[in-house]
């Protein structure tokens, strides 16, 4: 195999020192109700209790808030505390940055082999994510989404690098031409983003300035470890409280207000999460919870943790010879195959937080018994004490779907652990397929008239295929003898674009209206309900969902 690593090498091309914009928006105190954990009372109240400040549990908590008693547990730490950490320039290092347990990202690394990230923060994802916004196929809802949009959604400046991936998706097929839209149409179109003109990102977090600020109450650092339910007699489980764990580490309960019939517990964990607070919480598969010694169990309820999808995704990095702009996601090609093409430029990483990344992947991988002598030798090169930022373009490919389709378990009974978590990544060939046709659409994008001045003369798309082989990107055993080959390169080099989702899926864990099957005041509102990634990429749909559930419910609340 011919590896030519030379370009990679000029993908670190520019060494910066990332200045930081200091000025820092003073959300903490507009907050009246953002709390740590540590100053809840023993046990409380509420008509509605969340768990998870997430993407969904945001919108979901601010819109119940205008009718009713709110609380929201999140496990994480507000993103107001730190505003450069979000900024555009950031986004690799704070994606990367598993330093400590009150890091906004947590790594997790599934069955497959495939690094993969959970938020940890109010907000969510939309925290950590690229900041790409685009509706989903079905527009059933639309005034929901535009709550949102009002709020915290941004048309991209299109500059240099974005314009010419943009012609070279033209070039390549993906027509017609379909400008701005928020709308899920074939053919090439620029998206909304989270970022505004001065790259500072906004998140779900903002939505809660929706929130009335009398009637919610958010608690940060506050873990929840389980679900209380009644279960007299015969009669159905009914779930009535929770229990959380704050930062020193006491335990809080957190109850259902006693004699309101309409309050319920609502689980917007995400997709990892949600299904593993149920199974810790006594509802999943009866007989893997008694494995784990979960006492006691509340319901057997076999798909709980079933139907885990993540859709794969493969970048091309291609070093360009002029500047770039620092951009994320603006642009997006859909094609007519189940295949979603986006771009980015300028990306910049700290080496430092490269090697605290890969130093935490070692430590969870001794854990886990995983082969590791690939990561431990790119450590070693690791010796600049430097931050880069690769004046280099990437555009990657989202499988679409996918078909292939896995499972989530228990490892232990700690809700701060990764749970066991299994994808099949192109168990299902048709999700192979669909890989090869999107390598191919990124092959023809980067050889195109259009693209050629952000590329070195003599180099082309299949060419540059080699640099993601040269790179520790998984864990996955490489058979690839060839990129000519370009179904085994899509099994060897898959990584995530993080739009997991399964895990509590609609008419197998809940029903049409998001409440868990067979149990009475409980639901599940977050992508763990999703039979597939909604749009090019879900974030507008979790957060429209959100917001569409919670005047549902007001609305169910007001006809009782
Ligand atoms: C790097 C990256 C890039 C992405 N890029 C894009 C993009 O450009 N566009 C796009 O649309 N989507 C993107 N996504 C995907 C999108 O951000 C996620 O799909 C979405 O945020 C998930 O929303 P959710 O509400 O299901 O879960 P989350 O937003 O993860 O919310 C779950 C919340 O629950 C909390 N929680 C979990 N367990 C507990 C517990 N036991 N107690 C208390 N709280 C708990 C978590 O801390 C978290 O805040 C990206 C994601 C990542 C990570
Ligand atoms: C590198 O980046 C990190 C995080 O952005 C920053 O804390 C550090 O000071 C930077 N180091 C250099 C040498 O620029
Ligand atoms: C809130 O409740 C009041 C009184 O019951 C009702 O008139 C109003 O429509 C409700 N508002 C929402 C947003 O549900
Ligand atoms: C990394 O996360 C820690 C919290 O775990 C935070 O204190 C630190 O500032 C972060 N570093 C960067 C460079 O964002």
């Amino acid at each position: 195999m011919d590896l030519y690593i030379s370009p990679l090498f000029r993908l670190i091309l520019v060494a910066t020192f990332i200045f930081h914009d200091s000025c820092s928006s003073d959300k903490a105190g507009y907050y009246s109700f953002l709390k740590d954990a540590t100053s809840a009372p023993t046990l409380s109240h509420f008509d509605y209790i969340i768990i998870g400040g997430g993407t969904a549990g945001s919108a979901l908590a601010a819109t119940l808030s205008q009718n009713a008693t709110v609380l929201v547990l999140e496990r994480g730490g507000s993103p107001y505390d730190n505003p450069a950490a979000t900024d555009i320039g950031n986004f690799a290092n704070t994606l990367i940055n598993i330093t400590d347990l009150n890091s906004w990202s947590q790594l997790f690394i599934s069955e497959d082999g495939v690094f993969n990230t959970r938020a940890r923060v109010l907000g969510g994802g939309t925290v950590l994510n690229a900041g790409f916004y685009s509706r989903a196929e079905d527009e059933f809802v639309e005034a929901a989404y535009e709550w949102v949009e009002k709020k915290l959604v941004f048309e991209p400046q299109i500059k240099g690098w974005q314009t010419a991936f943009i012609d070279g998706l033209l070039e390549a097929g993906v027509t017609p031409y379909n400008g701005f839209t928020y709308e899920h149409i074939y053919g090439t179109k620029v998206g909304g983003t989270i970022f505004d003109r001065d790259g500072h990102r906004h998140t779900a977090a903002d939505l809660l300035e929706y929130a009335n600020p009398n009637t919610i109450v958010v608690y940060l650092h506050a873990s929840v470890h389980k679900i209380l339910f009644t279960t007299k007699g015969n009669s159905r489980p009914k779930a009535y409280g929770v229990i959380f764990q704050d930062a020193n580490g006491v335990f809080h309960t957190a109850e259902l207000t006693v004699q309101d019939a309409r309050s319920e517990v609502i689980l917007s964990a995400g997709a990892i999460a949600s299904p593993q607070l149920l199974m810790l919480s006594g509802v999943g598969p009866a007989a893997h919870l008694a494995v784990h010694g979960v006492n006691p169990i509340i319901l057997d309820h076999p798909m709980v943790g079933q139907g885990m999808g993540d859709n794969p995704m493969h970048p091309v990095f291609i070093p360009s010879p002029k500047p770039v702009e620092v951009s994320l996601v603006q642009v997006v090609g859909i094609p007519n195959f189940a295949s979603y093409i986006e771009g980015g430029s300028g990306l910049s990483l700290s080496i430092s937080l490269t090697r605290t990344f890969f130093n935490g992947v070692l430590d969870l991988l001794n854990k886990l018994k995983f082969p590791s002598q690939s990561i431990s030798k790119l450590l070693k090169s690791l010796d600049l004490g430097l931050n880069v930022t690769t004046q280099a373009g990437v555009i990657i490919q989202k499988v679409s779907g996918p078909l292939s389709r896995g499972h989530l378990e228990l490892r232990n009974t700690n809700p701060d652990d990764n749970p066991s978590v299994t994808f099949n990544y192109y168990q299902d060939p048709e999700d192979l397929n669909n890989c090869v046709k999107g390598l191919s659409a990124i092959i023809n994008v980067i050889d195109s008239k259009g693209y050629s001045s952000y590329k070195y003369p003599g180099v082309n798309g299949r060419g540059l295929l080699n640099l993601i082989l040269a790179l520790p990107i998984n864990l996955r055993p490489r058979h690839i003898t060839s990129t000519f080959d370009l179904k085994q390169y899509c099994m060897d080099t898959t990584m995530t674009i993080y739009h997991y989702h399964g895990g509590c899926q609609v008419g197998k864990v809940v029903d049409n209206d998001y409440k868990v099957l067979g149990i009475d005041a409980l639901r599940v509102i977050d992508a763990s309900t999703f039979l597939k990634s909604p749009g090019t990429n879900p974030q507008a749909t979790i957060m429209m969902l959100g917001r569409y559930m919670g005047q549902k419910i007001l609305r169910e609340r007001e006809a009782f």
